[in-house]
């Protein structure tokens, strides 16, 4: 299906403690081996990462996560053999075998098992666990096409495997599983409705806050798509603006008076999931034309609409230049 010469040169390319950009069904990934801290120092390095914004570590399968985690929750079980590998990333307690660089210091881990035959493939042949953030600089839109990585990151990395369009792309759903109850702390590619008949139970979510210890890398300002964004509820009437200098993000249908290439339908179908597969993209071609602002209509709050509206609120806070 892949040429498997694409495939031989990343694991090299990871064998050797550099970086590769992996397609998983949420968007592109920045690999490398999480257990090796100066791979994963050249992960935070060129994405002008943080050090306080810990990585989730990717896995073949459930099990192969045992390794690294003193604890696997029956739960995680249940929802783990009810959905396979998936938009979900599990916060466990680590042990010792994962570095502190990969988790910021905290006593937990993300663990990711990624639906993407691929990235499947490399982890299989691997002896090691993929620390992967997105692949694009800090505070930047995801990626998902290999074009979009190239675009982004270049020759900073060592290859990257081109495994198509990203299905889902929005980031993984991550579920903390490290207390007593189960909580959301970044909407992502999972529904919450869906996690939660997995689950057999109603799953908290927690708030977003730029500076909440539980969930460190939530920052309300990201997804910066390179102009300022402002944000519009559903079927509202467009602001006053010069057609010609603005942009707009539409649920499903164009509107007269904007330039028809200025515009972009997320969801003719109406569907979350379409939405969500093109939100990325569609901020990444807004963002490159010659305007001033883009408007962008939020989604329903249904299905992937509360994580797409997550993105575009934050998208709007980071171009919120003070
Ligand atoms: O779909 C995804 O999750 C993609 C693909 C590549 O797997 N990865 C991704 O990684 O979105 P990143 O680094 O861009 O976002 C991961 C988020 C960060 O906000 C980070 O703070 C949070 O997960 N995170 C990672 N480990 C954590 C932990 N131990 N506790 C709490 N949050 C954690
Ligand atoms: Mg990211």
């Amino acid at each position: 299906m892949w040429p498997t010469h694409q495939l031989e040169n990343a694991l090299a390319c990871l064998r050797a403690g550099h970086t590769v950009a992996i397609p998983t069904e949420t968007v592109y990934g920045l690999a490398a081996n999480a257990l090796d801290v100066a791979a994963v120092a050249e992960i935070f390095r060129i994405k002008n990462r943080p050090a306080f914004d810990p990585l989730i570590v990717h896995v073949a399968s459930l099990e192969a996560a045992l390794p690294y985690v003193t604890e696997l929750p029956e739960l995680v079980k249940r929802i783990y053999t009810a959905l396979g590998p998936g938009p979900v990333t599990y916060i466990l307690p680590k042990n010792e075998r994962i570095p502190d660089l990969v988790t910021a210091g905290h006593p937990t881990v993300g663990i990711r098992i990624p639906d993407h035959p691929l990235t499947l493939a490399l982890l299989k042949q691997i002896d090691f666990p993929l620390a992967a953030p997105s692949a694009n600089p800090f505070g930047f839109t995801s990626p998902t096409t290999a074009a979009h990585v190239q675009q982004q990151l270049g020759d900073a990395v060592c290859c990257i495997l081109d495994g198509g369009p990203c299905r889902v792309g929005l980031e993984s759903t991550i579920l903390d599983c490290s207390g007593q109850q189960l909580r959301v702390l970044r909407l992502g590619g999972l529904s919450l409705e869906a996690l939660e008949a997995a689950a057999g139970q109603p799953i908290n979510q927690i708030q977003t806050s730029s500076s909440n210890p539980q969930a460190p890398g939530m920052l309300i300002k990201h997804y910066n798509p390179g102009k300022p964004l402002r944000l519009l509820a559903q079927g509202a009437a467009l602001p006053a603006t010069n057609p010609s200098r603005t942009g707009l993000l539409r649920w499903q249908t164009a509107v007269d008076g904007i330039p028809i290439h200025h515009q972009r339908i997320l969801a003719v179908d109406g569907r979350t999931e379409t939405a969500a597969a093109r939100l990325f993209a569609a901020l990444r071609e807004l963002g490159e034309l010659d305007i001033d602002l883009i408007l962008a209509e939020e989604a329903p709050q249904h299905g992937l609409g509360l994580a797409i509206n997550d993105r575009l609120r934050r998208a709007a806070a980071s171009t919120d230049w003070e």
